[in-house]
């Protein structure tokens, strides 16, 4: 099944990312070598994918360097949660004490920016030119990787985040037989759910999941050009539109489990699975956990009204300052930008490479699909997963949405955000 598609309205595309006009960038290449010094060292990589479609996309990678990097092992620092929920704060604690793992996970864009003006991570330029990665990844992602002209990580992927999942047995029994478009087409199948008697017609999960299903409205509501200006300062969060979008959101939530405060990602997944919710918003990594966990009636489309818009994300590695085994790490790094790692990675996670030179025959057919759209879609970012904004505004727009979902006050949740924004957006 193919994404939905609208007409075009070309801003910033990701054919435009990958070239360099939307300002990000990363690469990769060829087969890593043995760390220097031999012997067995550990190797602590540090993420939040413990379970399902996410510890297999980190088992392919795994396999990669474990032949690659004969000298080291791989140790699992993972610290279960979506979206790095409990990992991040965990990590801040390590650093602030000075036990860093041997390398983490950081999203490309404002979330790795926290890191290095922190002065927590090592400049890679060097490691870039000899492994060859300067010219393997798309000089847009580059750019969310890079300050002052040196690269700071390794991206290991490009995820989607405006991705409508659904079961079909559900969806179709209740009479929904193409796929919603807009809003009002999306709201009206939502109300075919609820009258079909089906318990939940759009399963949800806690704030930052909350959080992704009000971008998804934004950008429907705003389009991707206004959409983006949200995070670079130049769109006002108190405008008539960011109003219009929290009303939709709003009337969204009355379509959803009341207990969506207490869930995961995978709790909401659960209920597509047990066949009790028709539709979920969620990420592409979605995809690898619902091929993990067998479940194979499933299908996506791009969240309705979003048209041609590919929200990205990218999760990237890094070299710690004070890691105990630099050259392990390098090692690993060298595996994550290379197209063999890459490979094993992505076919597993739901999520493309970052690497331009895949073949999409290698991949499912989910990820073909999100190629496809990639390369000719309008890219924006994402904030709970760090692309847009920095982690002291995730955190400010997360508790601003979670007492959203508890008094539901409108004019409260717009001023919360203009806040956040003026304390943490980017200054003009
Ligand atoms: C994102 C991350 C993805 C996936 C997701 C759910 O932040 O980039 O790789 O793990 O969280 O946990």
């Amino acid at each position: 099944m193919r994404f939905s598609r609208q007409a075009a309205v070309a801003v910033c595309g990701a054919v435009a990312f990958l070239a360099a006009a939307c300002g990000s960038s990363s690469s990769g290449s060829g087969s890593s070598g043995g760390s220097a010094g031999g012997g067995s060292k550990s190797v602590e990589v540090f993420t939040w994918w413990a379970d399902g479609g996410e510890k297999a996309g980190l088992d392919g990678l795994v396999g990669v360097f474990n032949t690659a990097c004969t000298g080291d092992k791989f140790v699992n620092g993972a610290v279960a949660g979506g979206a790095g929920a409990n990992a991040k704060q965990v990590l801040a604690s390590r650093l602030q004490q000075g036990d860093p793992p041997d390398t983490f996970q950081a999203h490309a864009g404002a979330e790795l920016s926290d890191y290095i003006n922190a002065g927590q991570i090592e400049d890679l330029s060097a490691e870039y030119k000899e492994w060859g990665l300067d010219t393997a990844f798309p000089k847009g992602l580059l750019d969310n990787i890079s300050v002052g002209g040196k690269i700071y990580s390794v991206p290991a992927n490009i995820h989607r985040a405006n991705v409508l999942w659904s079961n079909k047995t559900v969806v179709s029994g209740a009479g929904i037989t193409t796929a919603p478009t807009t809003m009002a087409d999306f709201l009206a199948d939502l109300d075919k759910l609820k009258a079909k008697g089906v318990q939940t017609p759009l399963a949800l999960g806690k704030d930052w999941t909350q959080e992704m299903l009000f971008e998804a409205v934004l950008i429907s509501d705003l389009g991707p050009a206004q959409f983006t200006g949200l995070w670079n300062g130049t769109t006002d969060w108190k405008g008539a539109a960011v109003t219009q979008g929290i009303n939709d959101y709003k009337k969204l939530l009355s379509y959803t489990n009341s207990d969506r405060d207490t869930y995961d990602w995978t709790d909401a997944e659960k209920l597509i699975m047990e066949g009790k919710a028709g539709y979920q918003l969620m990420g592409d990594w979605e995809a690898a956990d619902l091929d993990t966990k067998g479940f194979k009636d499933y299908g996506y489309q791009v969240f309705p009204g979003n048209g041609n818009t590919y929200q990205w994300l990218a999760d990237s590695f890094v070299l710690p300052k004070g890691a105990k085994n630099a050259d392990g790490t390098k090692c690993w790094l060298k595996t994550v930008g290379s197209a063999d790692g890459q490979k094993a990675f992505n076919t597993k996670k739901g999520s493309i490479p970052a690497r331009t030179d895949a073949s999409p025959a290698d991949y499912p057919a989910y990820q073909q699909a999100a190629m496809a759209d990639w390369k000719v879609d309008t890219a924006v970012p994402s904030c709970p997963h760090g692309s847009a904004c920095s982690q002291g505004w995730q955190g400010a727009v997360a508790s601003a949405q979670g007492k959203f979902s508890t008094d539901q006050n409108v004019s409260a949740l717009q001023s919360s955000l203009a806040a956040a924004a003026a304390q943490f957006a980017p200054k003009k």
